[in-house]
């Protein structure tokens, strides 16, 4: 185990995907799947209609509770998953309420930055790329009281079983499941949405599949206490009116339905995206399961690089704890998209090992 720091340390936690994306570049880099659809914008282009009146939480609150049958007074809705971090780090004191924090990496940083912020000392525990990624309950000290995973796994796209997960609860503890691409899984079988455990908090994000970054929505599952208590900390009317509008529209039977469909579009994109990686000689980590993949290569850092003077913008992988400079993550997009993708990678990798050769043999090889 490794300890994190605040500014962040060793590496950059704040690098996301979005620096990556210039006005020329093709995005492979950012996690969003698309604009959202134009049934999902019209109720929230209708909500502006309101802003004259303060948010009201409570059908948009219902709405997602109804959704993951649960009661509505464990549902609260945030500005994007990334304020349900910060609701966790300043809701659960430090020393008081949490003198064990361990979160689980490589995953995304929002949540140790915002740990750290709120005067947390943070615990990295490493999964290992010779296990896949993939998490021995057993490596996460008995006397945790805070331990934070993302399902499945932003960057490695690991998807965690639900059994593997449920044995991280523990008496005393809090465990925080970041689902912020689960809707991305079709059927999402090994979510832990529905189920109300003693200090489980379920965090989940609706920019993702449905296109909303910009929006800042999202929600976070867990006991009715905890929920009282997180509340507490959240600044006033934190979500909008516009906000609620699209979570209450992105909770019906029918968006679930939509969120479906394409999930399983999703799938078939990323075993194109992944035949095209390992076809061009990159490996790629494990049996993905989110929207994006990760992939090791000796020179990952050179190839995003010559991308980049192709037209093509990938996420660097070396601003995630436990992983480094031979790792990159790649968005799954359309076959087009994918296909001319590939073709750039296969032109790069061809410079990259020609320039490789060269070093090592001189410039006549
Ligand atoms: C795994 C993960 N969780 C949470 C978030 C934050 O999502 P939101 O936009 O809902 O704040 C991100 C954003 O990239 C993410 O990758």
């Amino acid at each position: 185990m490794t300890h994190g720091s605040s500014a962040v340390g060793d590496v950059d936690l704040r690098h996301h995907g979005d620096r990556e994306v210039g006005d020329r570049l093709v995005d492979l880099a950012v996690n969003v799947r698309g604009p959202a659809p134009g049934w999902l914008l019209a109720p929230v282009v209708e909500a502006i209609g309101s802003l004259a009146a303060y948010p009201d939480a409570r059908p948009a609150t219902a709405a997602v509770a109804a959704r993951h049958g649960r009661p509505a007074d464990e549902v609260l809705l945030t500005a994007g998953a990334a304020e349900a971090f910060t609701l966790l780090a300043r809701g659960l004191r430090p020393g008081a309420d949490v003198r064990r924090a361990v979160v689980v990496h490589p995953q995304f940083t929002e949540p140790e930055v915002a740990l750290t912020a709120a005067g947390h000392r943070v615990e990295r525990l490493l999964l290992d790329p010779a296990d896949g990624f993939r998490l021995d309950p057993a490596a996460v000290p008995d006397d945790a009281d805070l331990v934070v995973i993302g399902n499945p796994t932003n960057p490695t796209s690991v998807l965690h079983d639900a059994t593997t997960l449920r044995r991280l609860l523990h008496p005393g503890r809090v465990v925080v499941v970041d689902e912020a691409f689960m809707d991305a899984v079709p059927g999402e079988p090994e979510s832990l949405a529905g189920q109300a455990d003693d200090g489980l908090v379920v965090v989940r994000s609706l920019t993702k599949t449905w296109g909303l970054a910009g929006l800042r929505v999202g929600y976070l599952l867990a006991g009715a206490s905890l929920v009282r208590r997180l509340a507490g900390v959240q600044p006033p009317w934190s979500v909008s009116t516009p906000a609620l509008a699209a979570a209450t529209a992105c909770s019906t039977p029918d968006a679930v339905r939509w969120a479906e469909q394409l999930a399983r579009q999703t799938e078939a994109d990323r075993a194109r995206l992944v035949e095209r990686l390992t076809g061009a000689g990159l490996r790629v980590v494990g049996e993905p399961r989110a929207p994006f993949v990760l992939c090791h290569h000796t020179r990952a850092l050179h190839l995003r690089e010559a991308l980049r003077c192709r037209g093509f913008a990938v996420r660097r992988g070396d601003t995630f704890p436990g992983l480094g400079p031979q790792w990159l993550r790649v968005a799954v997009r359309g076959r087009e998209t994918t296909d001319a993708f590939a073709a750039a990678l296969v032109e790069v990798l061809g410079d990259v090992l020609g320039d490789a050769l060269r070093d090592v043999h001189g410039p006549g090889a």
